[in-house]
């Protein structure tokens, strides 16, 4: 038997709920309840679950606009459709606003209430299926988003969370694509400032000229194009956490200027002349060793001492292996469009032998890549785009890869080879992009392809 969706008309005109309920249960797949004033029909959806309500906006004491703020607190998956008598478009569209999904003005048209009853019947389907995937991600991932179950990970992402709720100053370290930011992010979640603000800031993108100015701002003419005072990033921090990432980057000069900032709370803008005080808590992150750059001499090592109060460090992916299926699973959840694509045992099998110089992010990319490339829904060892020259294993090579020589080890030719072919491939074949992404000019690019006779299947450049 087809599935009945449940309907719920409500109108304080009786002769209206009848003509609806009739129209609507001449259809098999329609269950009709009537209500004939608003707190009649917050009753049934007390205990009723319904796909889809039909409220007159306009009924003495409770209203429709009442019953559908019920509807959006309680029952929020239940699609409404408003009735509204006169064609009064403002109050209509205000209860779009409100969360609506449609309204249609009487006297209706019974085949377009129809028409728009199942839409919204299917809008309620997608609604769900994206309730039930979002459920299902964080199954995986907890709220943070946070993938991850290997003993070493597990051991840093703990340590984050016991010190979230202290006021310490945290070091993030490990390698680029490890994570730093989503940890950053957990604490200040997890910190009682968790309402304030949250700002980060890439120590490494921004010029060191304008680090300064950044971080504490500016007054107007403090220098050249500073036509109005700026307020720093620290001041929109202020209450909150103020994330330095890239930290192993800032210079020597921009170094002395935090540290006073850190040690005092104190601050004064460029070109200011009163110091100012905030409160924020300091996270910083690097994929730098820090503790090197300080024996070297690029860091200073009282700076050092006050941003490392706590350090956190997080692991490689190649030093967590066993997280890599979920990881991929977490991945082709998110980033397939419709239905989720899967990975054939063997792609799993060169996933897990790959040396993952770019942990994380570069298994992200891997990953989007392959939903992209690949030709049905199973996402096969020739779809993953990545350095074949890191397999771990490479002697015995991975499926799908190129030959090797006698002695077992690729010509650093043929490595180019392949290299060059998987990003053509990536980029669908499109030449410029290719050579942009290999950091060549597309001349050389059209030489290699030349050298090495490789087989461009369409030419977009
Ligand atoms: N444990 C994880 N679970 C799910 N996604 C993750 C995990 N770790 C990293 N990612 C994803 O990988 C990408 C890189 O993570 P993030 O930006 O936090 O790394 P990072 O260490 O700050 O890198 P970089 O040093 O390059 O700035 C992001 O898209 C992030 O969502
Ligand atoms: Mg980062």
């Amino acid at each position: 038997m087809a599935k009945k969706y449940r309907i719920l008309v409500v109108d304080d005109e009786e002769s209206i709920t009848f003509l609806l309920r009739t129209e609507l249960e001449e259809l098999p797949d329609f269950d009709v309840d009537v209500a004939l004033n608003g707190t009649e029909a917050i009753n049934h959806i007390q205990s009723n679950l319904y796909d889809v309500a039909l409220l007159d906006i306009k009924m003495p004491r409770v209203s429709g606009i009442d019953v559908l703020k019920f509807i959006n607190e309680h029952s929020p998956t239940t699609q409404v459709i408003m009735l509204t008598n006169i064609v009064d478009y403002k109050t209509a569209i205000e209860t779009i606003k409100l969360g609506a999904y449609d309204f249609i003005s009487k006297p209706y048209d019974p085949g377009e209430l129809i028409a728009t009853v199942r839409r919204a019947v299917e809008r309620r389907q997608l609604v769900i299926d994206k309730e039930v995937m979002q459920r299902e991600l964080n199954r995986i991932s907890g709220p943070s988003g946070l993938v991850g179950e290997s003993a070493g990970f597990k051991a840093s992402v703990e340590n984050a969370r016991r010190v979230a709720t202290s006021e310490a100053f945290i070091l993030i370290q490990g390698a680029s694509g490890t994570g730093k930011e989503l940890i950053a992010h957990l604490i200040h979640n997890e910190s009682p400032r968790r309402d304030q603000p949250f700002v980060a800031v890439n120590c490494a993108s921004i010029p060191d000229q304008l680090l300064e100015s950044e971080l504490f701002g500016h007054e107007k003419g403090a220098f050249t194009n500073a036509y109005s005072t700026k307020q720093g990033l620290v001041e929109v921090a202020n209450g909150g956490t103020l994330f330095l990432d890239e930290v192993g980057d800032i210079s020597q000069p921009t170094q002395a200027k935090l540290l006073r900032f850190l040690e005092t709370g104190e601050f004064r803008r460029v070109g200011g002349t009163t110091a100012m005080r905030v409160d924020v808590r300091v996270i910083s992150a690097t994929n730098k060793h820090l503790q090197r750059e300080v024996q070297e001499g690029r860091f200073r090592e009282d700076l050092f001492y006050r941003l490392n109060v706590v350090s956190i460090q997080l692991p490689l992916l190649r030093e967590r292996k066993e997280d890599i299926p979920l990881l991929v699973d977490y991945f082709l959840k998110r980033k397939s469009k419709a239905n989720a694509k899967k990975l054939s045992p063997e792609a799993l099998e060169v996933l897990m032998r790959y040396d993952w110089p770019g942990n994380v992010r570069e298994l992200e990319h891997v990953i989007e890549g392959g939903i992209v490339l690949c030709q049905g829904d199973v996402i096969e060892p020739r779809d993953l785009w990545m350095n074949p020259a890191l397999s771990t294993d490479i002697l015995s090579g991975p499926p799908g890869r190129a030959p090797v020589n006698d002695d077992g080890i690729l010509s650093l030719e043929e490595l180019e080879k392949i290299h060059i072919e998987k990003a053509l491939k990536f980029n669908h074949w499109n030449r410029v992009k290719t050579a942009q992404m290999l950091g060549i000019t597309p001349k050389t690019l059209y030489l290699k392809i030349k050298r090495y006779c490789i087989k461009v299947s369409s030419a977009s450049d």
